[in-house]
């Protein structure tokens, strides 16, 4: 009896500890890092035109890891992005956004290019050979995996997090968009 109750119990702080290990990644979604985030990348963005890790120097950048058929984190990351241009207003103009498709076998440029236009017509979709794409993510420390559906096709498991970075590439933070978009375009702009 006393064996089982002092089982329990280790049982129960080990899935406290898990509990608090994981809810430390979740609820601090603005950790910043000195490690190396980003790096060296060529993409093909949704017109056909070849774009490199360049593209992030100069302005103020976020960028995202996902794919077109995601069924709901990637389109309201999308639409949170979208509501903070329009928070920025024309400021928005100074910052670059790079959607990033971990799904480049379905999502070609003319894909991405119909799928954004339901968003801000500033963010900008990405894709490019897997190898091109896998360089990308690894740069990125970003995780996707393709996770089999039942009865056929396909989703991708994907890191979730926007990448905040500076104008000169590095990364600054994740954004967290439970903050009003007001408030996070206020912080980008001191980025500008
Ligand atoms: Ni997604």
């Amino acid at each position: 009896m006393k064996n089982r109750l002092g089982l329990s119990l280790i049982v129960a702080l080990a899935g406290l500890m898990l509990i608090g290990v994981m809810a430390l990644f979740v609820l601090t979604p603005e950790r910043s890092s000195t490690d190396a985030i980003g790096g060296a990348f060529t993409l093909t963005d949704q017109r056909g035109a070849r774009v490199t890790e360049a593209a992030l120097k100069g302005q103020p950048s976020l960028v995202f890891f996902g794919f077109t058929h995601c069924p709901d984190v990637c389109p309201t990351a999308l639409f949170e992005i979208s509501e903070v241009y329009k928070a920025l207003g024309p400021k928005g103009d100074q910052l670059k956004t790079f959607f990033i498709t971990v799904d480049p076998e379905r999502d070609q440029p003319e894909t991405l290019k119909a799928y954004l236009e339901s968003f801000d017509p500033r963010i900008i979709g990405l894709t490019g050979s897997r190898e091109e794409v896998d360089i990308a993510t690894r740069a990125y420390r970003a995780f996707a995996r393709k996770v089999p559906l039942e009865g056929g096709g396909y989703v991708m498991d994907h890191t979730a997090l926007v990448y905040l970075m500076d104008k000169k590439g590095r990364f600054v933070s994740s954004m967290n968009f439970e903050r009003p978009p007001e408030e996070n375009a206020k912080r980008i702009a001191e980025l500008f």
